[in-house]
């Protein structure tokens, strides 16, 4: 009997201490796109829109913290952070950038924080977070970008401002002559999507924006091999891009930029470097909703852009939405050479929080990136 209750006791501590292994953070060993991720506490990740830190051997992704239902995608609790030693496991470490309840505050509950992409910067030894920032209650209208700083990776990040970007200066790739010779802006006209790329072709949403500052929604940061940063962001009501240096300490832009595929309508940049040149997938205009994607190339990040086409192969419909998702980072994998994770959202505006993660491993034909399907995969197809 003594001895019975032994072995029961014994069966007991065993998978007490089998659970307690399995909660070490490790469940997962593979990427399944579209499924629900669990994190250490068996939440799903709530980290959409996501950028991604490499430092001190750990990886950390950063993202917006989505609520539920319609209203869900407005912030009321901020960035989110988590972290990870394999890209598969990760832990929960709290709210990186806390919105606040103070009514003045540009950064005040109810606003829209989006796309938040952190850096960090070796000789200040900051962690400088960048993100696009819309008021409350204005929807989509300010069109600004947020700054908001810390000593430490997870937060909390201190907030410093949001603005239109690089009011009276012109881009490095437009003279002052150009300049003088675009028309003003017709405000009155019925607006068509032909009409809204005619007015960035022509420069006319440039020079109306001009003084009061350049529009910044869906964006990201880049930190190329020589420390310099770039900030990637949709610009003249998202019919054209820009790319502005960052200042040495990343906490602010540089007066230099380029303007780049006016009238080419591109959202949700992500950007990565092979044999010295610069890929950048973005999507199409469509909302929430899915779209092609496209990618794009430059032997210079402040050079010359050129489109390369749709980068997704596979069925109409995959190919279409770009697996049913939107691009938001590309995580360079550790200790791999050229080995790139495509990061993308598939969107779920009917319940935000729901919001689905695509990862897919990039592929490269004749140097030129590529994006296929995969159910499930694992690192090991960079080996
Ligand atoms: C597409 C953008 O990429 C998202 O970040 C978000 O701004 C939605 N549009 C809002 O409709």
């Amino acid at each position: 009997m003594i001895q019975f209750g032994c072995n029961r006791l014994l069966v007991a501590i065993l998978f007490i201490a089998l659970f307690a292994c399995n909660s070490d953070n490790s469940k997962y060993n593979a990427f399944t796109p579209g499924e629900l991720w669990l994190d250490d506490t068996n939440e799903h990740i709530n980290a959409h829109g996501g950028g991604f830190l490499y430092h001190n051997d750990t990886y950390y992704w950063f993202g917006e913290h989505k609520g539920s239902g319609k209203d869900g995608s407005r912030a009321f609790v901020g960035v989110r952070v988590y972290s990870s030693k394999d890209l598969y496991n990760w832990k929960n470490e709290g709210v990186a950038l806390q919105v606040v309840k103070d009514t003045l505050s540009k950064l005040q509950e109810g606003c829209t924080i989006e796309r938040p992409k952190v850096i960090y910067n070796e000789t200040t030894n900051k962690f400088v977070m960048w993100f696009h920032h819309e008021l409350k209650g204005e929807k989509y209208k300010a069109a600004l970008t947020g700054v908001a700083v810390s000593d430490h990776i997870t937060g909390p990040y201190q907030y410093i401002d949001s603005f239109r970007i690089h009011a009276g200066v012109l881009p490095l790739n437009m003279s002052q002559e150009e300049f003088d010779s675009i028309p003003e802006i017709n405000e009155n006209q019925k607006l068509t999507k032909q009409i809204r790329i005619d007015q960035a072709k022509s420069g006319e949403l440039f020079k109306r924006d001009f003084y009061g500052g350049q529009m910044s929604r869906d964006m990201t940061v880049y930190v190329d091999d020589d420390g310099t940063a770039y900030h990637i962001t949709a610009s003249e009501e998202n019919q054209t891009m820009l790319i502005s240096k960052l200042s040495d300490d990343y906490l602010s832009l540089s007066g230099e930029y380029i303007r780049i595929l006016p009238g080419e309508r591109n959202e949700a940049p992500a950007i990565l470097k092979k044999n010295e040149k610069y890929y950048m997938f973005t999507s199409d205009l469509t909302g929430w909703d899915p779209n092609p994607a496209r990618l794009s190339v430059a032997d210079a990040i402040m050079g010359e852009w050129a489109l390369l086409g749709n980068p997704c192969v596979g069925t109409e419909e995959q190919v279409n939405t770009t697996f049913w998702s939107q691009s938001t980072y590309i995580i360079p994998v550790q200790g791999k050479k050229d080995a790139f994770i495509f990061t993308a959202d598939r969107w779920k505006p009917e319940n935000h929080i729901d919001g689905r993660y695509i990862w897919l491993p990039v592929k490269f034909k004749n140097n030129i990136p590529y994006l296929e399907w995969a159910d499930r995969w694992d690192l090991s197809v960079f080996d």
